[in-house]
């Protein structure tokens, strides 16, 4: 097995102002529907939000309560029996501003990747097992850009694969000789061949152990920053988020009800929701509420 060298700490610079950046993205009023035998179901049900350049932007929420179909949807990647209703997904860039909701299939094709790419919620389990690590660079690599020599793609894929942690030996190997963590730091290196300025990724780290979680969070990090990449992650791990993270979006029922920066989110948060959510987190104070079930069943009060 080959080893990885270590992930890039998480720090963060003093120069990082994503507060007075211009915005890359402005979701309006989103809706997008399932049709079901019962009647429309609303996934998502009329959230607004806007990110900014380099701004780390998180998701969080119930399974079911519409993460990823939001992430899916700014992608144009929802499929029937769902569709997107209304809503605007305003992309900004140096050329102007473009509604991709408004967009043909064939111009969204063209921008994913190279202005927005996502990292779908399990997408470790979709590296194609036939094929080794730098096939899916390769793939990715010409699909946008086709006259790339091989020589190019060969150093494209050293410098991804150094980017995530990885050593660049691992272009050789096949899917099944990875760990998760591995697997998912791949995935990763994927959505950023093209150096995009959005990066969508949806639950990167589920399934993963604590410690190989908050490495590939660090990553992902270490990877906003070289980009100065705008990131949205869309998790359900309170704790793991605030890592991460400058403003969180509390998404409940297909609706946002609640954003702000992570300070305030934790120091005061409005939402009945945001405030579970915030109470659920464990605390030093309640060490030992798990460890004698028999005896001792609530916190130990704080000294
Ligand atoms: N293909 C589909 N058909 C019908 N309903 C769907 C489909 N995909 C998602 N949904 C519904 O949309 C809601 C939101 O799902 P999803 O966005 O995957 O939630 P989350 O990512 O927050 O767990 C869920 O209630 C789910 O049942
Ligand atoms: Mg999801």
């Amino acid at each position: 097995m080959i080893s990885t060298s270590e992930a890039p700490s998480l720090v963060t610079p003093p120069t990082r102002s994503w507060e007075t950046a211009n915005p890359v993205l402005t979701v309006d009023d989103l809706h997008v529907q399932f049709q079901t035998s019962k009647g429309d179901f609303k996934a998502v049900d009329g959230i607004s939000f806007e990110l900014r350049q380099g701004e780390r932007f998180g998701l969080v929420g119930e399974s079911g309560s519409g993460k990823s179909t939001t992430a899916l949807a700014i992608m144009r990647m929802i499929k029937p029996p769902g569709h997107i209703t209304s809503g605007r997904i305003l992309l900004h860039g140096d050329e102007g501003t473009t509604d991709l909701a408004r967009l043909s299939p064939e111009e969204v094709r063209r921008l994913r990747l190279s202005s927005i790419s996502l990292i779908p919620q399990g997408s470790m389990n979709s590296l194609n097992p036939v094929r080794r690590v730098r096939d899916h660079f390769e793939d990715s690599i010409l699909a946008h850009e086709t006259r790339t020599t091989s020589r190019q793609i060969k150093e494209r894929t050293a410098e991804l694969l150094t980017m995530v942690g990885l050593s660049k030996d691992v272009e050789k190997l096949y899917p099944h000789e990875l760990s998760g963590g591995m697997k998912q730091r791949v995935c990763i290196a994927l959505a950023i061949t093209l150096e995009p300025k959005l990066i969508i990724a949806d639950e990167p780290t589920s399934a993963l152990d604590v410690v190989v979680q908050r490495r590939i969070v660090e990553t992902l990090a270490a990877v906003q920053r070289r980009l100065n990449a705008s990131v949205l992650l869309v998790g359900h791990d309170m704790g793991l988020l605030a890592q991460f993270v400058d403003r969180l979006g509390v998404m409940y029922a297909g609706k946002l009800v609640e954003i702000g920066t992570i300070h305030k989110i934790f120091s005061a948060p409005e939402h009945p929701y945001t405030q579970m959510l915030i109470s659920s987190l464990p605390t030093l104070s309640e060490r030992g509420v798990f460890r004698t079930p028999h005896q001792q069943v609530k916190p130990t009060p704080a000294i």
